[in-house]
C-alpha cells in the first residue's frame, strides 16, 4: 500500500484564494481580527469546511472548528491555527496551517480512511494580537487560560470590543468555551517566520516549544510647550523618555545575550507636531525569551529603567500588561513523532524552539501538542514579502498528514 499524500495543487490553490481576501500591495494580506476582511476570510474557509461535509461549530469567542467523525466516540485530534493577520501580513502565517488541516481531512475522506478519533480543523480568533491584546486570545479562552468575559470586553486599537465585533460580523457563536472541548491532541503546521531552517538547509522543523512573551503598553505623560522657547532644563518631554526606553531595551538585549529579543513596535506621539514638545506618548514593549528567569530579569530591568528615566524628566508613567505568557515545552512524544514522520518521508529535520507565539502554546498544558515548521524565505514574516516555496509547503503538509494518521489512529 502506498502512503497517503496530500493534493499539493489543491492546497496551494486554497492558499492563493484565501490570500485574495484582504490582499494588499506587494502580495501581502491585511485581515486584522474581526474586521470585514476577517469576516470574508472566515466565510470562505467555512464554505470549504461545509463543502467537505464537516460539522462546523462556532464558539462564543468566535473560534471555528470543522470536525470529521471518527470510528469511536473519542475527543478529536485538532489541527488548528489562525486566519487573522497583522496589518502587513503575508499569505502563509496561520493560513497555511488551517488550509493544510483542511487538505489533510479532505485527503483522508477521499481515501476512505476512517480514523479512530474524530479529526477537526479549526481557526482561532485574534491569534495575532495586532488589533486586540493579548495575542492567541481565542485559543486561550478555548483552553481556559483566559476568561471569556474578559476576552469579550477587550477593546481594540480602534475602539470597539471583541464582543461587539464578533456580533457585528456574525461570529458570536453558541458553542460553549473555556476548556469545554477537550482535544485528544493538537497539531499546528506553520511557516517558521525566522531564518534558521533556510540557513541550515533543513526542510522541516520539529518544534520543541514556544518562547515566553511579555507585552506592555506604556503611556508617558509630559507637558507640551514651545519647541523654540523652552530651555532644555525646563522640559517634561514624553518623546525624549520614549526614545531613551527604546534605546535601553536594545542595549539590554546585548547585555542579556542572544536569546533575548526586544521590540518597540508601536509608538504614538501627541500632539505629534514639529514644534511642540510631546505631552503624551503611547508605546508598546515586546520582550521575549525561551528562559523564563531571564525574561523576568529583562522585565525587572526595563521597568526599573522606565521609572528612573521618567522621574528624571518629571514624566508620569501608566503601565498596562497586554500579554504575558511563560515559555511552554511541547510533549516530547509529539516532537519525536514529527521528527520521525519527516525522516520517514526522506526530509531533513531539526528540533527548534519557536520565536513566534502560536495557538499551539495554549493547548500544550492540556493535551499532547506538536508543531511542524517549514522554511521561510529570508526568514521574513509579518511582512508582505513572506514566502515559502510550494514544494516546501507541500512537504510540511505531508508530514502533518502522517502525524495526524498516527495520532488519530
Ligand atoms: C503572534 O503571532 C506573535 O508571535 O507576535
Ligand atoms: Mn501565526
Ligand atoms: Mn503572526
Amino acid at each position: 500500500m502506498t502512503a497517503l499524500r496530500v493534493d499539493g495543487e489543491r492546497l496551494l490553490r486554497r492558499i492563493m484564494a484565501l490570500a485574495e481576501v484582504g490582499a494588499i500591495d506587494g502580495g501581502g494580506v491585511c485581515r486584522l481580527a474581526l474586521t470585514d476582511a476577517d469576516k470574508a476570510g472566515r466565510d470562505l474557509v467555512v464554505s470549504w469546511m461545509r463543502e467537505l461535509g464537516l460539522t462546523v461549530t462556532v464558539d462564543r469567542i468566535g473560534n471555528v472548528l470543522g470536525a470529521r467523525a471518527g470510528a469511536a466516540a473519542l475527543p478529536p485530534v485538532i489541527i488548528g491555527s489562525h486566519i487573522d493577520t497583522v496589518r502587513t501580513g503575508g499569505k502563509y502565517d496561520g493560513n497555511y496551517g488551517v488550509l493544510a488541516g483542511l487538505e489533510v481531512i479532505e485527503r483522508l475522506a477521499e481515501a476512505g480512511v476512517v480514523t479512530r478519533h474524530p479529526v477537526a480543523v479549526g481557526f482561532f480568533t485574534n491569534e495575532e494580537g495586532a488589533r486586540f491584546a493579548p495575542d492567541m486570545l481565542g485559543s486561550a479562552v478555548h483552553q481556559g487560560e483566559l476568561a471569556l468575559d474578559l476576552a469579550l470586553a477587550t477593546a481594540g486599537i480602534d475602539g470597539p470590543t471583541v464582543g461587539a465585533e464578533l456580533t457585528r460580523i456574525g461570529y458570536a457563536g453558541e458553542t460553549p468555551v473555556g476548556g469545554a472541548v477537550r482535544a485528544a491532541a493538537f497539531l499546528e503546521l506553520h511557516v517558521e517566520q525566522g531564518p534558521v531552517l533556510e540557513r541550515e538547509g533543513q526542510e522541516i522543523g520539529a518544534v520543541t516549544g514556544v518562547q515566553g512573551i511579555s507585552w506592555t503598553e506604556l503611556t508617558l505623560h509630559g507637558v507640551s510647550n514651545h519647541a523654540g522657547t523652552t530651555p532644555m532644563s525646563m522640559r517634561t518631554d514624553a518623546g525624549y523618555v520614549a526614545a531613551e526606553i527604546s534605546c535601553f531595551v536594545r542595549r539590554l538585549t546585548r547585555e542579556l545575550g542572544g536569546a533575548q529579543v526586544a521590540t518597540v513596535g508601536h509608538q504614538v506621539f501627541a500632539p505629534n507636531l514639529v514644534n511642540v514638545i510631546p505631552n503624551r506618548v503611547v508605546m508598546t514593549l515586546d520582550l521575549r525569551n525561551t528562559d523564563e528567569q531571564i525574561l523576568q530579569q529583562a522585565e525587572r530591568q526595563t521597568f526599573a529603567f522606565v521609572e528612573q528615566i521618567a522621574a528624571s524628566e518629571g514624566v508620569r508613567v501608566e503601565q498596562r500588561t497586554l500579554a504575558r505568557f511563560a515559555p511552554v515545552a511541547f510533549s516530547p512524544e509529539m516532537v519525536a513523532r514529527v521528527e520521525a514522520a519527516a525522516r520517514a518521508q526522506g526530509r531533513s529535520v531539526r528540533r527548534m524552539p519557536s520565536g513566534a507565539g502560536h495557538d499551539a502554546q495554549m493547548f500544550a498544558p492540556h493535551c499532547p501538542t506538536g508543531m511542524i515548521f517549514v522554511p521561510s524565505a529570508g526568514g521574513i514574516s509579518h511582512n508582505v514579502r513572506e514566502y515559502t516555496a510550494p514544494a516546501q509547503l507541500i512537504a510540511g503538509a505531508n508530514v502533518l498528514l502522517e502525524v495526524v494518521q498516527e495520532v488519530a489512529g
